[in-house]
């Protein structure tokens, strides 16, 4: 349930950011299921925010993506190496980067599987990833919960973008639980059962209606001419929150898969 936080409004625009931080626990819990901590790939990788948190339990993380520019924004750190593969990179030139066949402990992919070609990037997975002791993660978080009353008028803003929505996005707001997931179960869920989890955060009124901006079924619904985040809508959002000043304390709903060969 969301708390309340008395702070100022300049506080409040420090947590604008709709984007959660992954908890570091799970870092440790995926750390804890594999043999060896030489290497770890974070696939995908953004803003680098996995596999900063993988770095903590791995010699060396390499973290690719195919978006240049991700890439060229990500933090840097010591033990991360950040490479650039464009989706024309071959297959032998991706695993020779990554340190050739049965070299990766851990691969995470956050928030990025359901953008892959999946059959391209498990034939690659199987043969990076460590035969004895590797393991594969992936996640992806959708719903966000803020309060009952928030939350139903999200509930039904979500509804109006079902005819909006691509294959690829209902695949994140199925929560992983139709996505093809080959490999064997280590019990952090598995294909069909993905593991759900929570990410707690903190968001101002301001962060949460800022986060509508970029979010995609409303950006695609756009591009056909439906505004589907109209004035009333965000009224009712102001209303259901109240104080504009006050920080909650928010949580995203997640779901895990991961496996071993
Ligand atoms: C939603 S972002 C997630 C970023 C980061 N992992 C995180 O959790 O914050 C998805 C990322 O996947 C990257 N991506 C999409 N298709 C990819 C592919 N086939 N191989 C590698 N990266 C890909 C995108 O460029 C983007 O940076």
């Amino acid at each position: 349930m969301a708390q309340m936080a008395a702070l100022t409004e300049t506080q409040a625009k420090e947590y604008m950011n709709a984007r959660p931080k992954y908890p570091t626990q799970w870092y440790r819990v995926l750390a804890s299921r594999t043999t060896d901590h030489k290497v770890a790939w974070d696939v995908g990788t953004g803003n680098g925010q996995a596999a900063l948190g993988v770095a903590e339990y791995y010699q060396k993380v390499v973290a690719t993506d195919i978006n240049e520019k991700q890439i060229a924004l990500a933090k840097p750190h010591s033990k991360v190496t950040y490479i650039h593969t464009p989706t024309s990179m071959s297959d032998d030139d991706l695993v020779a980067k990554l340190g050739g066949e049965n070299s990766i402990d851990l691969i995470v992919v956050a928030q990025s599987l359901h953008y892959f070609d999946l059959s391209r990037f498990y034939s690659i997975a199987k043969l990076v990833l460590r035969k004895q002791g590797g393991v594969i993660a992936a996640w992806v978080y959708n719903d966000l919960m803020v309060t009952p009353k928030v939350d139903s008028i999200m509930k039904r803003l979500v509804d109006s973008t079902i005819p909006y929505r691509t294959a690829t996005m209902n695949l994140a707001f199925d929560g992983y639980k139709k996505l093809e997931f080959p490999f064997k179960d280590i019990r952090l869920g598995t294909q069909g059962r993905p593991k759900a989890l929570n990410i707690p955060h903190k968001l101002s009124l301001d962060g949460y209606l800022g986060f509508f901006k970029s979010w995609q079924p409303l950006v695609k619904a756009k591009e056909q001419g439906q505004e589907l985040l109209t004035p009333s809508i965000i009224n009712e959002f102001k209303e259901a929150w109240g104080d504009h000043k006050q920080v909650k304390d928010v949580s995203y709903k997640a779901y895990m898969l991961a496996g071993k060969l």
